[in-house]
């Protein structure tokens, strides 16, 4: 019996301690959706977690996520978009997620790094280098423990989204971005097997939330991140023949 219960304390500890998760995939894919209902488990649960999202998640980073979104700034040069995404994560990274890890708690994150790859890479097609650099510096290098990647089919999350209401600068792109965005996941899933959890975002909600409390339980995580850096292994050319 003591023993019992001495197991379920070790097993409280390693799924409440520090951990990084964060929810990738396109518009409509249901991030939001799932980052809620696993906030909510972990609270059940006890566990030291918050919940946060890219860009934003700090007033100032908010402030950023306005001029981001607006459909007034549809003229913003490609390179101030990279540049807005990368100063809200810094923002978020030094005031929220790097403090709140350091205190050994869970951070769960709507977004991060891989969508400035796919999105700023391989959706407005910038130098995959360069927003991997700045990437690292605006987050000290921070990779997650894990990433679930909510796979749907492009026009289905743009409808979903177009159901909730007036689209924003992003939606508001044209078919061919969000295909390249696709493919820029694609890619992030082929090249970092381990970290991201691919789920088809087609599936009813209640089955993927399942699937990811299923997924982190059987996860071996013992506090930290498994990967030292961001992507910093691979060169651009290497990923760019790759794909
Ligand atoms: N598994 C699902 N099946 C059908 N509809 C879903 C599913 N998950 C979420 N939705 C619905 O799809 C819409 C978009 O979901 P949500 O806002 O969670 O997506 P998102 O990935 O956060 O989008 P965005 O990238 O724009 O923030 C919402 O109306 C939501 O209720
Ligand atoms: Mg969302």
């Amino acid at each position: 019996m003591q023993k019992r219960y001495l197991n379920d304390i070790m097993l409280f500890e390693r799924k409440c301690g520090k951990m990084f998760i964060t929810f990738e995939g396109q518009e409509g894919a249901g991030k939001s959706t799932q980052t809620k209902l696993l906030y909510s488990h972990f609270l059940e649960r006890g566990c030291n977690v918050i919940l946060t999202r890219e860009p934003g998640g700090t007033d100032i980073a908010e402030k950023i996520r306005h001029i981001l979104k607006d459909p007034g700034s549809a003229y913003m040069s490609k390179k101030a978009e990279a540049l807005l995404y990368i100063a809200a994560r810094a923002q978020l990274a030094d005031e929220v997620i790097l403090p709140h890890l350091a205190a050994g708690g869970v951070v769960l994150s709507d977004r991060f790094t891989d969508s400035t790859i796919a999105y700023q890479g391989f959706g407005n097609g910038l130098d995959l280098g360069i927003l991997i650099s700045m990437s690292n510096f605006a987050g000290n290098c921070l990779v997650p423990d894990i990433t679930f990647y909510l796979q749907v089919d492009v026009k289905e999350g743009l409808e979903r989204k177009l159901a909730q209401g007036t689209p924003d600068r992003i939606e508001q792109k044209d078919l061919s971005y969000h295909m390249r965005v696709k493919k820029g996941y694609e890619y992030l899933l082929r090249n970092f097997p381990q970290r991201i959890f691919a789920i088809n975002a087609e599936l009813p909600r209640d089955e993927i939330h399942k699937t990811i409390i299923s997924h982190i339980e059987n996860m071996k995580i013992e506090g930290g991140n498994t990967h030292e850096t961001y992507y910093g292994h691979h060169s651009r050319r290497r990923r760019l023949s790759n794909y």
